[in-house]
């Protein structure tokens, strides 16, 4: 049975995929090469360090170490001004409706993300006390696909594994909640997320009592 929500913060509460996408790809400008939004579906759910290195991998890029935390610095300086002219108006559809049934439920939900901005995002949109508890880039070393942020959140919930579903827009997101034991609904097409144990394209007119016995059953 289902008593605890792993939310997925990128992509899923709001589009900040798309700021992440807009930096990174400023950043590739800047070394003289390109990525598109082929190759960001890979970057989703992995964080800053190990997206750096894939990038400039891509690029055929080398460079020192110094050289490339100086680039991740500027990426995410270019991110957070990004993510400070953020409202709640960026709130993705559906999402405080799916909180509230949450709350209704008396299910508890938990932050399962790889940002470190995670909480200054959560204030900004004011979601930030509506969980019971925050697992973030801060908080972990391992990316996803490995299940470390998810173990981390359902433990921080007190709930098994089994007992908590998760919900992502990366390919490797989902494959972190299957290694963890936990289902997921993926935030995207089954084209991008074909490992999904189920797609929605938003949570708009969703009900959540529904979509969880759809997904035991
Ligand atoms: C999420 C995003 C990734 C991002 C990572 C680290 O997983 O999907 O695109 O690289 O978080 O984010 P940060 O805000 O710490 O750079
Ligand atoms: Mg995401």
């Amino acid at each position: 049975m289902i008593k605890g929500i792993l939310f997925d913060l990128d992509g899923v509460i709001v589009d900040t995929a798309v700021y992440h996408y807009s930096a990174w790809r400023r950043m590739a400008n800047e070394l003289g090469f390109d990525i598109d939004e082929e190759f960001n579906e890979t970057l989703k759910g992995i964080s800053r360090m190990d997206s750096i290195d894939r990038i400039l991998e891509k690029g055929g890029v080398t460079l020192g170490k110094e050289e490339i935390l100086k680039l991740a610095t500027k990426k995410n300086d270019w991110y957070v001004e990004m993510v400070e002219q953020m409202t709640t108006d960026e709130i993705l559809p559906g999402i405080e409706s799916i909180i509230q049934q949450i709350k209704d439920l008396g299910l508890k939900m938990s932050l399962g993300s790889a940002s470190k901005n995670a909480p200054k995002i959560l204030v900004k949109i004011g979601l930030m006390d509506k969980f019971d508890a925050i697992v973030d880039g801060n908080s972990v070393t391992k990316s996803k696909p490995h299940p470390e942020v998810f173990i981390k959140g359902a433990e921080a919930l007190g709930l098994k594994n089994e007992e908590c579903l998760v919900i992502e827009d990366a390919f490797a997101g989902i494959e972190a909640a299957h290694a963890a034991g936990m289902k997921a609904i993926g935030i995207g097409s089954k084209e991008n997320l074909p490992n999904a144990d189920m797609n929605l394209s938003s949570f708009d007119g969703e009900n959540l009592s529904d979509l969880l016995k759809k997904l035991q059953s």
